[in-house]
């Protein structure tokens, strides 16, 4: 079957529940568009695990504040379309902004205690536009499985307990960041950059990594772990660093001492482009 591209939510949902009559199993990839390997990856293992694969393109506008890059974001429908094309994948979903959230729309998710921290805090509202889109595309899109990434590790805890919390009837599946060569996370904000904030930016997985040689060769004191991690940004002239953070994957709170199941992240300004950037320490 070839890529039929739908902006209409409800022929969205007539589309899918055809193919589950049809006993397919149906996979969705949520995504803001402007596709690179990171996103590609994920449609792979939806293509891969699943019969019918929809990805969803929506610069999501409730998910941005005021102040942040919502008319910039990038925007290529024709060119994330022919990318897919390629992949195998059946349906593009597409709406207008409008047709998401008609005039009226007020209802909105309360997002769990996960949300708090970190980004929650930093970009208050983000997870409460995250988890209403997602749950609207959850109830369009009845999928068996889907996926995301973990470069935004707290978002999949967000969406997970709010799947828990709000009995969804859908597998998550979380995979793996896909990196450049020199290790900074596939991003769509990277293409904001300058050459010279390209180089720059590595330092964010750096400072990661090097967190997480240091606790291989036996560090374990979370407090020292930073003040290395901060040293690398610092030595990159990062300006704005919103946090360097070693938190317990389940609850985001910090810990003082680092275990195997410790995870680091790291959010920081390059230039005027947030970057944010995660590494589990085992
Ligand atoms: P977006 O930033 O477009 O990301 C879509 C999905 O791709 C997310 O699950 C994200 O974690 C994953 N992803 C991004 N970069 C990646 C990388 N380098 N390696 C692996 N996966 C990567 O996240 C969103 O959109 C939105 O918040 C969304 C969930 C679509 C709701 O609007």
């Amino acid at each position: 079957m070839s890529l039929a591209i739908i902006t209409d939510p409800s022929k969205l949902l007539e589309v899918v529940n055809q193919q589950k009559a049809a006993g397919r199993q149906v996979g969705l990839v949520p995504t803001m568009g402007a596709l690179h390997a990171g996103h590609l990856s994920l449609v792979q293992q939806s293509t891969l695990g699943t019969d019918f694969t929809v990805v969803t393109i929506f610069v999501n506008p409730t998910q941005f504040a005021p102040t942040e890059d919502l008319d910039q974001y990038p925007r290529d429908l024709q060119r994330d379309v022919e990318l897919l094309s390629g992949y195998g994948v059946d349906v593009v979903f597409a709406p207008s902004v409008n047709s998401m959230y008609p005039a009226g729309a007020s209802t909105s998710i309360v997002p769990p205690e996960v949300a708090r921290p970190l980004e929650g805090e930093l970009r208050p509202g983000h997870f409460e536009g995250v988890a209403t889109i997602v749950l609207k595309l959850f109830n369009l899109v009845p999928a068996d499985v889907a996926f995301f990434g973990q470069k935004d590790f707290q978002q999949t805890r967000v969406i997970a307990d709010m799947i828990r919390d709000l009995n969804i009837p859908i597998d998550m599946k979380v995979c793996p960041i896909v990196r450049e060569a020199d290790g900074l996370a596939l991003s769509s904000r990277n293409a904001y950059l300058t050459p010279e904030q390209r180089q720059q930016a590595t330092a964010i997985s750096q400072s990661l990594f090097h967190i997480k040689t240091l606790v291989a060769e036996g560090q374990t004191d979370a407090s020292e772990l930073l003040k290395a991690a901060l040293q690398i940004l610092a030595d990159a002239a990062i300006g704005q660093i919103d946090y360097v953070s070693l938190v317990d994957p389940q609850t985001l709170t910090p810990v003082t001492q680092v275990s195997d199941n410790t995870i680091a992240l790291a959010a920081a300004y390059v230039g005027s482009t947030r970057l944010i950037d995660n590494l589990f320490l085992n």
